[in-house]
This record gives structure tokens, sequence and C-alpha cells, in this order.
């Protein structure tokens, strides 16, 4: 049986072309151990295969429109390092009406593409090797006219194409994306628990990948950020090796990733249990602009306009703070919010965090329509050496990060079993 995702890809295709899509590759970690292996999301879209070192050849229209390239099956490799599918299992398990092992791939080429009208491969996406091999054979498929060779005419980026299809998930996937929500929730819910002055940043972020992992996660969606005091203004760090001091707010951003699928969560609380007052004024302003945003969301609206809405309530509740000084609609022109909020509301989720998909279409913003998820995370960043600020916000990182499914009435957020109200938060660590 074809994957509905590969049928739909087959259809979306210009009649009479083919595309090449490769899997990942193991990449080094040090001398000759690798990182554990993530399959290329595209790949494990059209094809559910889960192996590195394999190639899909899709060519809809012809008598067999769908070939795997795999490692074969090789007794020797597999009691050292894990079993195969191999050319059968390609075929059997995952519905390749052909399958070569993968060496083969080149000796294939001319046959594959020759009377192809275009070729869908993405040049310069990381396989250099195969990049260079697909030039060469157009080169010498030019050569071989009079034997009646005709090599495509075009290559086109099949990632526009995939792209979209991934962008709009399907009954199914919304499934998996709940789970891969539900488990992260869970993970923030016990570092919630857990956390006391004292500890280390890295013992959270360890408890955070068993939960993942003690629910079928394969691994965090991407480096998870424990950071606490001053550390949470960093919007990227991962060194997570600080102690966890009495007073200091911690923020976690981190997600799971279940069965493909991303999530991704930030939740942002005070390590002793008790929000001071400065703490909770950032804190409830972050909150109220995330809900605020949250309610936006249904089909039509743009995440531009609820960026937009996001600048506005933030220099609002800043100039009430006193961080910002001035009229608000001057200081969103001018970007003076940019001092303490850096980067954009949120993005789309799905089997990267950062998903694909086009965020504008013909040069304008872009409607969300049903089946897009996306992660609505606004956040405050007060350095503790900002110029002429109330001394009292100095140092204090805040951002609250939920996803949020865009339905036919509204939206519906996956990651609400997550506590962020700030009673609950006190309730749940006060325990
Ligand atoms: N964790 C990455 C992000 O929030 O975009
Ligand atoms: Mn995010
Ligand atoms: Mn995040």
């Amino acid at each position: 049986m074809t994957r509905p995702q590969l049928a739909e890809f087959m259809r979306r295709m210009e009649p009479g072309s083919v595309a090449i899509i490769p899997a990942a590759r193991e990449v080094t970690r040090s001398h000759d151990t690798e990182y554990r292996f993530r399959q290329d999301s595209d790949f494990y879209y059209l094809t559910g295969f889960r192996e590195p070192d394999a190639l899909a050849v899709v060519a809809p229209g012809r008598e067999k429109p769908f070939t795997l390239f795999v490692r074969p099956r090789d007794r020797e490799k597999e009691i050292w390092n894990g079993r195969r599918a191999g050319v059968e299992g390609a075929k059997e398990a995952y519905g390749a009406d052909e399958a070569f092992p993968v060496e083969e791939f080149e000796a294939k080429l001319t046959e594959l593409l020759d009377g192809a009208r275009h070729l869908y491969y993405r040049l310069g996406n990381g396989h250099a090797e195969l990049d260079q091999t697909l030039i060469r054979q157009l080169a010498r498929m030019r050569t071989m006219g009079r034997k009646g060779v005709r090599p495509p005419q075009a290559v086109i980026d099949p990632g526009v194409l995939i792209h979209e299809m991934r962008l709009i998930k399907s009954a199914d996937e919304i499934k998996l994306m709940r789970r891969s929500a539900d488990i992260a929730a869970e993970a923030h819910r016990e570092a919630m628990a857990s956390a006391r002055p004292g500890m280390r940043e890295y013992e959270l972020d360890a408890l955070i990948e068993y939960v993942f992992r003690r629910n079928g996660s394969a691994a965090p969606a991407y480096n998870s950020i424990v950071g606490s005091g001053a550390n949470a203004t960093i919007l990227h760090y991962v060194d997570n090796d600080a102690e966890l001091k009495d007073g200091d707010l911690l923020l976690i951003d981190a997600g799971a990733e279940y069965e493909g699928f991303a999530s991704d969560i930030t939740r942002t609380f005070p390590v002793s249990g008790r929000f001071t007052d400065a703490q909770r004024d950032i804190y409830q302003l972050v909150l109220d602009c995330q809900e605020e945003c949250i309610r936006m969301i249904r089909p039509g609206v743009t995440l531009d306009e609820m960026h937009q809405r996001s600048v506005e309530i933030l220099t609002e509740g800043m100039v009430r703070l006193g961080l910002l000084k001035g009229e608000v609609p001057k200081l969103v022109e001018e970007e003076q919010y940019k001092k303490f909020y850096m980067h954009r509301l949120g993005h789309y989720l799905g089997m990267d965090v950062h998903d694909a998909g086009a965020y504008h279409l013909d040069g304008q913003p872009r409607p969300v329509e049903p089946g897009i998820v996306m992660t609505v995370e606004p956040g405050l960043y007060i350095a503790e050496d900002a110029e002429a600020i109330p001394d009292q916000y100095r140092g204090i990182g805040v951002r609250i990060e939920d996803d949020v499914l865009v339905t036919a009435e509204g939206f519906e957020v996956l990651t609400d079993k997550a506590p962020k109200q700030v009673e609950e938060i006190e309730a749940l660590m006060a325990r």
C-alpha cells in the first residue's frame, strides 16, 4: 500500500517527472562513534523509512513508481550495528514497488532519469557527493542523445511541494503532536515539582530527558534550555550547568520528539516556589500578552498580525513598569521594545521544531489555516547591565511558550497540561 503522503506528493509532481529524495547520513561525533541517528524529515515524511544511507526515487505514472535504495541485509554488519530492513523489507514493510542495494544507485541512474521531464532534487542540502553524482550524470546523459537518451530538462526543488504538505497536519499527525505535547507537558510539571535551590540546571535537563524517554520519545526535539537567574536572559543558553539559587527565576524551554513530531514548550517559574513582586510584574505581562495573542488564532489571521499585537502589548506594559519611557506608538515604530523582546512571537511546528512551510505567499504574510500548528512564545529579557531601568527588574528573563493547532472554529492549545498561571505554578511547587 502506498503511504498517503507519498501518493499525494506524486499527485502534486509534474506528470512524467522523477524525484530523488535522500535519507539522512550518519554523523561522526568523535573518532569512530556517531551521533544518535535522526532521519531526514522530508524523507521520513514520504517513506516512513528510518534507516540511514537510503534513497527514494519517485516516478509517478511509471509501472513501478516508488523505488527504494537501501543498505542490503548483511549478517556480519547486523551483528555489530543492528538490524536492517534490506531490499526485501523495503518492499514488504515500506511499500516500495522496487528495491535495490544503495551501491547500485549510480549504475541505475541513466535508466531512472531517461525520458523524465523534470528532476525533483534539492541541490545544496548537505549531500555534496550526491549533488556531484547527479550533475555528472546529467552531463553524461546530454552526450548520449544519438543513442536516444533524453535527460530531464529542469532540476526543481521538491522541498516546496513537500513543505506545503507538511505544513497542514493530518488527523493522524495531530494525534502524534498531541502525544508529543503531553509528554513535554509532563516533563515540565516534573521539573517544576523537583526544582529547588542548590540543584544544578543539568539535573533538571536530565530529568526532562528521562521523562521524554520514559514515554517513548526518541530524544529532545532540540537541545533543552534550562536557564536560571540571568541565564534566562540568554536566548539560546544551553550550558545548563549553573546552580539554582533561592530567589531566582528558572526558564525551561524543552520539547520532546515523538514518532518524528516535535513539541516546544517554555515555562518560567521561581526556584523557591514563589514569585517576587518584580518577577510577577514581568511574568504577568508576558502571560497576558501570550493569552491575548493565542485568542487571536483562527483561520485567516497571520503570524505577522499576531506578532505586531504582541509588540504593542509588551511595549504598553514596559512603559507602565518603567522599562521604556515615551509614547507607545513611537516606541513601537522605533523598535525600542527590541532591547527586551528581540525575537518573533512564534513559528510553525511539526517534524522540525522550526517547521517547514512558507510564511509568505506572493510577498504577503500568509493567513493560517486549519491543520497548521504554531508556537506562541512572547518573552522579555532584561539584561543585568541594562541602562536606565528600575533596579528590581535587572537579570529577569521570562518566556512562555505553547503549541497551538489552528482549527476550523479557532484554535486548540496542545500544551495546556503544562501549568502557566501564577497560582497554579505556586500551588504545584508548594506540594
Ligand atoms: N526552542 C526553540 C524555539 O522556541 O523556537
Ligand atoms: Mn519555539
Ligand atoms: Mn522553545
